[in-house]
């Protein structure tokens, strides 16, 4: 469901989103393949699926999750069998042919295969093709006929339930990277989460953190439209599987780079190790680095009425609270005793040793970064009440009321539950990532009330009246409307888009 009243325009790259346009040929095209190609493809492909199920199964009996097994000749055949039927099935969903580049390196050689970008399930193709292992999560293991697919290779489970997971993961990764190719190589996806492939996100660790040799594989789906990206904001898993089987041809590369060894530095450094393979895997695909990591995805989705406009400073704030262990530590409750605390402050500036008391840390260089986020006058004092709604933005980005409501209950008065223009122009400069917000707009046109001042309701009330608020009231510096004068052609798109 899209909210109607989301920004076309906001700013800052968003891969996260995937917006599918259809020519009117197309759609003709989509038309005719539904009634005639589509119900066959999807026939044979489900029929496929299920006939690996017995292989699968049968290959998967009798064996142990710590040691490998020696290749006896049945498993082999069993092994070819499955292959075989794994690529027939995307045949038939139209993968005619996939073309390979490079080779695949031995399991001695690089132990981690990492993949990217992360773009769709259909992804899943280099891992049957290759048969090799991937990370996933203990429940997919569950699901009827996939599951059994997923738990022959092998996979490396993350017991989401299990605290120390993340942990006894990588120990897992690191146990069979070391085993000398004796178990299956691994496929991982360090991106951890799909994106419209207009770029590569930050990698996790996890791939990295053995510290062994690594070979990048980079994927491609040159077609014209693009049907199989599935990711946050787009098309769900039925349309996406519906779109592709009904192209006549998809079209796929899979590229095999050459091992990457890591240096000493790189092995003690999986963060540095990590950067450097992605940025040669962006070269080698021609994107550009995004910095953006899938923690980022629900900040950069925000929706709502006061949703993010520019996430540029939110993001940053986000990424030194994460550091600071203040995001983690952010719940409904810490965010209304903060707020009670700020109130009694009274808008009173605080310098950074103030500021370390008041969220009961030591002074860092992390700390000091976000109290200089919130610096405005450059005087080393600053507001509290900034950074309690900058906290609550970032901590449930598209609750933007909940956000507004706390910030009323820190900045009202005590009599009458008002809140001054000024003021309410640095609330929304903080919710919305914006500078100068100008309210007059709003003003004007609420009758009847006092001159300057609002309450929560009366707010609330004409946010509800009026969906386009922030397109339509409010003025900060770079609105839209501000670049549009004299550039009409590029507004196109920037318009209300009620049909979306
Ligand atoms: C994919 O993401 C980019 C930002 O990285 C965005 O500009 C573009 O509109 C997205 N593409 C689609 C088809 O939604
Ligand atoms: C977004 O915010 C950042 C940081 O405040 C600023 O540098 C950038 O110019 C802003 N972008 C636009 C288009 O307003």
């Amino acid at each position: 469901m899209k909210s109607s009243n989301s920004l076309p325009s906001r700013v800052g790259r968003n891969p996260f989103v995937h917006e599918l346009k259809f020519t009117l040929t197309e759609k003709i095209k989509i038309g005719l393949m539904s009634v005639t190609v589509f119900p066959l493809r999807l026939l044979l492909v489900s029929f496929l699926m299920l006939l690996a199920w017995p292989f699968a199964f049968t290959a998967s009996l009798g064996r142990s999750e710590y040691v490998v097994e020696p290749q006896s000749w049945w498993r082999r055949l069993l092994d070819v069998c499955l292959r075989a039927i794994m690529r027939a099935m995307w045949f038939c969903g139209g993968f005619h042919w996939i073309r390979v580049k490079g080779q695949q390196a031995a399991p001695s050689e690089a132990p981690i295969l990492t993949v990217a970008p992360h773009s769709s399930y259909f992804d899943a193709i280099p891992i049957t093709m290759t048969m090799c292992s991937i990370v996933t999560k203990l429940e997919s293991r569950s699901i009827p006929v996939w599951g059994t697919l997923i738990s022959y290779i092998r996979p490396v489970f993350v017991f989401r339930s299990d605290q120390d997971s993340r942990r006894k993961t990588v120990e897992e990764i690191k146990r069979r990277a070391k085993s000398g190719g004796e178990w299956p190589q691994i496929m991982i996806f360090p991106e951890g989460t799909c994106t419209n492939r207009s770029g590569l996100i930050l990698f996790k660790a996890g791939a990295f953190i053995p510290g062994v040799p690594v070979q990048p594989v980079v994927l491609r789906y040159p077609n014209k439209l693009d049907t199989v990206s599935w990711t946050w904001q787009g098309p769900g898993a039925f349309k996406i599987l519906w779109l592709t089987l009904c192209q006549l041809h998809n079209p796929m590369e899979i590229e095999y780079l050459p091992i990457y060894t890591p240096s000493t530095e790189e092995k003690e450094n999986s963060a540095l190790f990590a950067n450097n393979v992605r940025k040669l895997m962006a070269k080698a695909l021609e994107l550009p680095l995004t910095d953006l990591s899938f923690d980022d995805r629900d900040i950069s989705l925000s929706h709502g009425p006061l949703c993010i406009y520019n996430y540029s400073i939110l993001l940053e704030f986000n990424r030194l609270v994460c550091r600071l262990g203040l995001r983690a530590g952010a719940t409904s409750k810490s965010l209304e005793e903060q707020v009670r605390r700020a109130r009694k402050l009274q808008g009173d500036g605080l310098g950074l040793e103030d500021f370390a008391r008041f969220l009961n840390l030591p002074v860092t260089d992390p700390l000091a970064q976000v109290h200089s986020l919130f610096d405005k006058h450059g005087d080393g004092l600053i507001d509290i009440r900034l950074y309690i709604i900058a906290l609550s933005t970032v901590y449930q980005p598209s609750k933007t009321m909940e956000t507004l409501k706390l910030a009323f209950k820190m900045y009202e008065s005590e009599d009458n539950g008002k809140v001054l223009e000024e003021d309410l122009a640095s609330i929304l400069e903080m919710m919305l990532g914006v500078e100068e917000v100008e309210l007059s707009g709003v003003f004007l046109s609420l009758e009847g009330s006092d001159e300057g001042k609002i309450t929560y309701d009366e707010l609330h009330g004409f946010i509800e009246q009026h969906p386009y608020f922030i397109q339509d009231y409010l003025d900060f510096k770079n609105h839209p409307r501000k670049l549009c004068i004299g550039r009409p052609k590029s507004c196109n798109g920037q318009n209300h888009n009620k049909d979306v």
